[in-house]
């Protein structure tokens, strides 16, 4: 059994969701309300490492009223356990589940366990299938994917994720090296995902919220 997943981003018009090396706001306060009341529905709430180590994110429910119960397990997918310890994510704030593959060094490993829950999943990267077995066992029954690009690609490709949201900000970032919604090394055009729109949403004065459900 896997978890319930809803891919949620916000992304520019032409796609981008951050430059090369930084984030970037990219929707209004009225979408960053709509992520943090969505947060506080789900039990689980899912990055990759490179977005802990680019943004040092909190990802917790803090845009709306909500107590430290509302905040959903933060779960990192870190092959090699590169989760710098002073991460927002490995504060008190919430728990949190850092998936690692076998790869990881034992090092790193045993200081992060002082933190927080680590749990070994694949050999070379994690093996995004048995980590969210695993984390359907731990009683997470719905996750929310809050990217990046790279793990976006591999959770579509591993046809994980249930549902989709998109943010498309008033923006326009250009630039061959920024990240895009979906990155990794992308489908053969026979392979790519079809998507059924749901939803169609006007929010704050520019943006829109696009909502799919995925047709594998
Ligand atoms: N606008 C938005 O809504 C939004 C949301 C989130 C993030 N972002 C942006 O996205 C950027 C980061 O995206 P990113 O693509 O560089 O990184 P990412 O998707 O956050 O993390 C990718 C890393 O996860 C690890 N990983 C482990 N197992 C994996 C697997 N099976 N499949 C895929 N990845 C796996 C890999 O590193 P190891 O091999 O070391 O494990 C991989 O390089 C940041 O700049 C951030 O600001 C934007």
């Amino acid at each position: 059994m896997k978890p319930y997943v809803l891919l949620n981003s916000a992304m520019t018009v032409d796609g981008k969701i951050a430059t090369e090396s930084s984030a970037m706001k990219i929707s209004g306060d009225a979408d960053l309300i709509r992520v943090h009341k969505l947060r506080k529905d789900f039990d689980g709430i899912m990055v990759g490492i490179n977005t802990v180590i680019i943004d040092n994110p909190k990802l917790t429910v803090h845009k709306i009223d909500a107590k430290k119960e509302d905040n959903p397990v933060r779960i990192i997918i870190d092959s090699r356990a590169r989760t710098p310890l002073d991460s927002l994510v490995l504060n008190d704030a919430a728990e949190t589940v850092i998936v690692v593959s076998e790869r990881a060094s034992k090092e790193n490993v045993n200081k992060l366990s002082e933190k927080c829950n680590v749990i070994i999943c694949g050999e070379s990267h994690v093996n995004l299938k048995e980590a969210l077995s695993k984390l359907y066992d731990l009683g997470i029954k719905s996750i929310l994917l809050e990217g990046g690009s790279t793990l976006n690609f591999s959770m579509f490709k591993d046809k994980l994720i249930d549902e989709v949201s998109i943010c498309i900000g008033s923006k326009i970032l250009g630039g061959t090296h920024s990240k895009t919604f979906v990155d990794g090394k992308g489908f053969k055009i026979s392979e790519c995902i079809n998507l059924e729109l749901k939803k169609i949403e006007k929010i704050d004065k520019n943006d829109v919220v696009l909502t799919y459900t995925t047709n594998y």
